[in-house]
């Protein structure tokens, strides 16, 4: 069995049972600017968890693409992945512990057919905010799981929340043994040696942590799950790694018959972070210093650095990209269509990688002398974060080159210093936008329909191919960020606003209506992530001209919209251009 034949059999199991399928979204999440990327399967159904109609209904079953960054520093060991993949089923005030603990009973030990001997679970132990989850434990009991495998823990261990506050509850964890050898007399589930890998996680989420930090309880109660992929895909395989079984074997034999040097831990971040960055950019990340860019920025660069290590051309990386992709692509087919793309990003990366490493290295080796010749061991915060100001040197990448020096770096003086680098920097740029972040006052909302205008003018002047990568709406301007192959001639730009003036000056009545999502796709409405939307949707058409799935609100009639000018054309990141523009009375 192959990862991808588990996520099928998970999802047709939970279809039987009366669950409907909805689509991963995006790991960059929509409208949430909370949290840099989807780290769970649970974070896009917030609000349904909370109390709000799901247009699927109650029960519902998907795989989503997740990413975490947190232990980051910890890939390269035999489990940790930055980008993996969770299977997950939901109740949304439907049914709750008795009928979940049996379908993931039936699930393990019928159709992933695993000896209950294998299994273990745990229950919350309870405390003052909430009691001793005995309903769980009974259920299990129930099905066929051994009283002796069935162990009791607190919060630490069983409870889940993502964050500090919002919807959250006890949950029961089911284990896998993998058969070695207990560490000692008191190895149980919660125990890190390694025979025991936690494979699937049922939240019972019927409370809400306020953020003053206390639990009430949620309008209805919900079941959230989680089951790790790739690690399920491990143990089934009978593998030790991850890095072992189908998705990583091709990628990781090919670096070892390109590599000068043996290095497993490298070989394995390159693999993993390999994986990561094609994953983040096909959803629409691109590298810079901030925020999702800045960590994919610190994946490519990280990545880099081990090839470097592993003694591997880096000319070797677009091949090795397009092995990953072949790879992954039965999993992820939306990695064919974002191809090109991908490599360009990566590559451009790459480059501006290597010129930043000469004169990084440069500094960093005078940096070792004078530390070398006063006897200091600890790289301060302040040379970090100068070499990575001044320099755009990464402080992982300042870390790994000490190491290989017998130093260290203050990386906590480091992380203060960014973090008041960060604040300062923020700060500038509210004042420059001050006046309304993608409010929905007036002006806003012509500048929502004049970027549909602004699509389809594009579709029409350049490539039909063309399509909206992103957009950010204040009241004195728009902007605007496409696919496309090249700078704008002055041409294309005359072509396109003088489009987009001639459709404000028809006075083109804006129509919303409501279908289903397949229709709407097969009626041939644009739409930027597909995944992101529900079964039905709101789609906006102004005359002919532009039909997109959309939230709205916009105009009535383009008549409405005044004049538009063109202000900017520039390259937003790799393969992408941005258009800023004005509405002017
Ligand atoms: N939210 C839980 C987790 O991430 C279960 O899906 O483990």
């Amino acid at each position: 069995m192959k990862a991808i034949d588990i996520r099928n059999k998970y999802l047709n199991f939970f279809e039987k049972h009366g669950h409907k399928v909805i689509p991963s979204a995006p790991l960059i999440p929509e409208n949430d600017p909370s949290v840099l990327f989807t780290t769970a399967g649970m974070q896009p159904l917030v609000p349904y968890l909370l109390g709000e109609k799901h247009p699927e209904g109650k029960r519902l079953t998907d795989y989503q693409k997740c990413l975490r960054t947190v232990d980051i520093d910890e890939v390269g060991d035999n489990r940790h992945l930055t980008f993996f993949e969770m299977l997950g089923n939901w109740s949304l005030g439907d049914y709750f512990k008795e009928e979940s603990i049996k379908m993931s009973f039936e699930f393990l030990t019928k159709e992933l057919q695993i000896p209950v001997e294998k299994l273990s679970v745990t229950c919350f132990a309870g405390d003052e905010d909430a009691p001793r989850d005995e309903e769980s434990a009974k259920i299990w009991e129930e099905v066929g799981m051994p009283k002796d495998h069935i162990y009791f823990f607190g919060k630490d261990d069983n409870w889940w929340i993502a964050g500090e506050e919002g919807p959250c509850g006890p949950d029961t964890e089911m284990f896998y043994d993998t058969g070695k050898p207990a560490c000692s007399e008191h190895c149980d589930p919660s125990c890190g040696c390694g025979k025991y890998v936690e494979i699937w996680n049922n939240v019972f989420m019927e409370y809400y942590k306020t953020n003053e930090g206390k639990y009430t309880k949620l309008e209805q109660k919900n079941v959230d799950t989680g089951l790790g992929l790739e690690r399920m895909n491990m143990l089934l395989q009978g593998k030790e790694t991850p890095y072992d079984t189908e998705i990583f074997e091709p990628i990781m034999k090919k670096l070892q018959q390109l590599a000068k040097v043996d290095n497993i831990q490298s070989r394995r971040i390159v693999a993993e972070h390999l994986r990561s960055s094609i994953m983040v950019i096909s959803d629409g990340a691109r590298p810079s210093n901030v925020d999702r860019g800045y960590i994919l920025r610190r994946l490519i660069r990280r990545m880099t650095r081990h090839l470097n290590k592993l003694q591997i051309d880096l000319n070797e990386l677009e091949g090795l990209i397009e092995l990953n992709i072949s790879v992954l692509c039965e999993m992820y087919p939306a990695l064919l269509d974002n191809k090109e793309v991908i490599k360009q990003v990566i590559l451009e990366e790459k480059d501006k990688f290597v010129k930043t490493l000469s004169n990084g290295e440069r500094e960093f080796a005078k940096v070792v002398k004078s530390m070398k010749s006063e006897n200091k061991t600890l790289i301060d915060g302040h040379t970090v974060f100068k070499l990575y100001d001044t320099y755009g040197f990464p402080p992982e990448v300042t870390k790994d080159l000490a190491e290989d020096e017998n130093l260290q770096i203050d990386m906590e003086e480091f992380q203060r210093l960014y973090k008041e680098h960060q604040e300062k920097s923020r700060a500038g740029s509210e004042q420059k936008f001050k006046g309304g972040l993608s409010g929905n006052g007036e002006i806003e909302t012509k500048y929502h329909t004049a970027t549909h205008l602004l699509n389809a003018a594009l579709k029409q002047v350049i490539s039909k191919d063309i399509h909206q990568r992103g957009s950010n709406i204040t009241t004195e301007r728009m902007r605007f960020d496409f696919n496309c192959d090249h700078k704008l001639t002055d041409e294309e730009k005359q072509k396109v606003e003088d489009l987009v003036n001639e459709w404000i000056k028809q006075e083109i009545p804006v129509t919303v209506e409501e279908m289903k999502k397949e229709d709407a796709i097969k009626s041939g409405a644009e739409c930027m992530f597909i995944e992101k939307y529900p079964d039905m949707v709101t789609v906006y058409s102004i005359g002919d001209v532009s039909k997109e799935l959309c939230g709205g609100p916009h105009v009535k009639n383009t008549g409405e919209l005044g004049t538009f000018k063109i202000k900017k054309e520039e390259a937003s990141s790799a393969g992408i251009r941005r258009i800023k523009a004005v509405l002017v009375d």
